[in-house]
């Protein structure tokens, strides 16, 4: 897993690829009004910081060698202005870049979760939730990052270098010569810096990764941990993995404190050469003293864009991975397709027809094999067969959560791929194996926030389903506050709970996996009473696990290793004496001892 992780996650590739900026450009096409903002800001204000030095060589060589007070003054004054003038422009600079980078990730966010939203089951099947968590937060807000500081500050510190070259030229090029002389040195070990953070940087968030996914693994299976004692195991496994992790940072953290000292000393050297240099051309009435001082000035503010371009490149590197996987989730299109033209549904009846269907979940691995089957409108069809038949998957294809691979499947004569799925799944409703629920309030679950479903259709539909009872005793009935997946209610009350919701919603098509798990007797009559509620007046599919739903239902289906091997009525196949009668025999019969003992 944690291979996998660095397979995906962790490669890092160029800080900067024209491909990906262009399209990462796009997003900022609806803003760049603010960029271009931004970047002619940035020009003027670089500007501002060697002017002054530059305005110190002025105020030494005219005004205080010429003793003119009142020059001096002026330039005194011209200086506080920039500085004033300086701060104004960096707040609008910083204010207008935040800005815009905001609302470009608000953007790119509400794209990626409405095309996630998309996506077929099958993507959730192979991807890890993990995963995509971090597509739509960190690697979103890496872009941020680039957005907003990145690119305008690669612009100004671009500018401040070209802006303090200029000057440096314009006053003395020979001076500006000696003083570049040391530049052969920064650029190289920049290099050299650049490279070993790159390296070390991969394998900080590489460990990082592990030490998440190792984090969230155990605190999901906390129960799990506790229950077998493993808490001592588990914590030397999380220390040597934090260990690893630890070594990581401390490596990339060496870089860092040779790197900053080293370009400290190199300014340090340019210094010194400036004032041998430039000391001995004043000696020489070459060269004037107001130069000196503006050099030394410009050496120091020329220093710091050069310190910061290693940060700006891990910016600009974090924010190209970050994007390419972003675009590689926006680009993947698994989808169940709908038709270009859809047929119109405006009423079902509830008619379903399986005519040789085939379907794999991978490749030609048919997990159902030649299914057909006809069920008329109104009735209640059971499906029975061992775990792993293959009964979950027939429900899959019905609502197309997966498309089929060969065969029909029709609604009213019409076959699914023919409808827009949405309209389809108007016509059904779920109630899955393992209850969902999501954080919220009681209200909210059953109804799922459609405006169409009112308060009194949602309490009329868990009186009807037997949650009435239960909920009403809870401490703010309806609006009680549901945690993430429910765990405050038992299993037996998460069941009701979502059998209320498939009655609110008055499907034509009811499908229901019933759930293995057994709850006590007193819940297990509300739960028979409720499903026997939701099965009038309507077409209904049971994944049936109860002898009671089984016996009354209309036709009973066995499947058996993908295929559909027996169909008839309980006591006919019961007759037949094949498979029905052995998983009767292995399965059924003990609840018939257990319900009347
Ligand atoms: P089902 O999930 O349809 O079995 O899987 P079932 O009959 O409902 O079983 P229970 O009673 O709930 O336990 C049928 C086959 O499809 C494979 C499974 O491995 C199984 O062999 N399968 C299921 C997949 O390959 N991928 C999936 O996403 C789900
Ligand atoms: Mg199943």
């Amino acid at each position: 897993m944690a291979q996998d992780y660095k397979a995906d996650d962790e490669v890092l590739g160029k800080a900067y690829d024209s491909k990906l900026m262009k399209r990462l450009l796009g997003y900022v096409k609806p803003y760049k009004k603010y960029m271009a903002f931004a970047i002619v800001l940035n020009i003027i204000v670089a500007a501002f910081g060697p002017l002054r030095a530059v305005l110190t060589k002025v105020a030494i060589d005219d005004n205080i060698k010429g003793k003119d007070y009142h020059g001096l003054l002026m330039v005194t004054l011209a200086m506080i202005g920039t500085l004033v003038f300086q701060a104004v422009m960096q707040y609008y600079l910083t204010y207008y870049t935040q800005l815009m980078g905001q609302r470009i990730i608000y953007d790119l966010r509400v794209k990626l979760f409405a095309h996630i939203e998309k996506l077929a089951l099958k993507y959730f099947d192979k991807t890890p939730i993990g995963r995509i968590v971090t597509r739509v937060t960190n690697d979103i807000e890496s872009l941020n990052e680039m957005f907003s500081s990145g690119i305008v500050n690669v612009f100004s510190d671009i500018f401040i270098v070209i802006w303090i070259l200029g000057f440096m030229f314009f006053m003395d090029w020979k001076l500006s010569l000696v003083t570049l002389s040391v530049f052969p040195f920064l650029i190289y070990g920049t290099f050299l810096f650049r490279k070993k953070v790159r390296d070390s940087y991969r394998d900080v968030r590489f460990h990082l990764a592990r030490l998440n996914s190792y984090m969230q693994e155990h605190v999901t299976g906390m129960g799990v941990v506790q229950i077998f004692n493993k808490e001592n195991e588990e914590l030397k496994r999380f220390s040597s993995i934090n260990a690893d992790y630890r070594k990581v940072n401390i490596d990339s953290i060496f870089y860092y404190a040779v790197f900053y000292p080293a370009v400290e000393f190199l300014s340090s050297i340019a210094l010194a050469l400036i004032i041998w240099y430039g000391g001995g051309e004043i000696i020489h009435n070459t060269m004037t003293i107001g130069v000196l001082f503006a050099f030394i000035q410009l050496i120091d503010q020329f220093f710091r864009p050069i310190r910061d371009l290693s940060d700006k490149y891990n910016i600009m590197q974090t924010a190209m991975a970050s994007s390419e996987r972003v675009f590689k989730l926006l680009d993947n299109n698994t989808f169940v397709k709908n038709p270009e033209v859809p047929v119109e549904l405006k009423k079902v009846e509830g008619k379903i027809e399986f005519r040789n269907v085939w379907f794999a979940y991978n490749g030609d691995d048919y997990v159902l094999k030649d299914i057909s089957f006809n069920i008329t409108p109104g009735q209640t069809v059971a499906i029975v067969g061992a775990t792993g038949a293959g009964k979950t998957s027939l429900i899959n294809i019905l609502t197309r959560f997966y498309d089929i691979n060969k065969g029909k499947i029709c609604l009213d004569g019409i076959d699914i791929k023919d409808m827009d799925k949405r309209e389809l799944r108007k016509f059904i409703s779920i109630v899955l194996q393992d209850v969902f629920l999501f954080s919220g309030t009681i209200k909210s679950n059953i109804s799922l926030n459609s405006p169409e479903i009112t308060d009194e259709k949602i309490i009329e539909a868990a009186k009807s389903v037997g949650a009435h009872k239960f909920i009403s005793q809870l401490p703010k009935e309806y609006d009680e506050e549901v945690k993430e997946k429910g765990a405050t209610l038992s299993v037996g009350q998460k069941q009701l709970l979502s059998f209320a919701r498939a009655l609110a919603y008055n499907p034509q098509i009811l499908i229901l996996d019933e759930a293995t798990s057994s709850v006590d007797t007193e819940t297990e009559i509300l739960i028979q009473r409720a499903i026997e509620k939701l099965l009038v007046d309507r077409t209904a599919i049971v994944i049936a696990h109860r002898l009671s739903t089984i016996q009354n239902a209309d036709q009973i289906i066995v499947m058996h290793k993908g295929e559909v091997r027996e169909i008839g009525k309980h006591q006919e196949l019961l007759a037949k004496r094949g498979i029905y009668y052995k998983l009767y025999q292995l399965q059924y019969k003990d609840q018939e001892v257990t319900r009347t003992a």
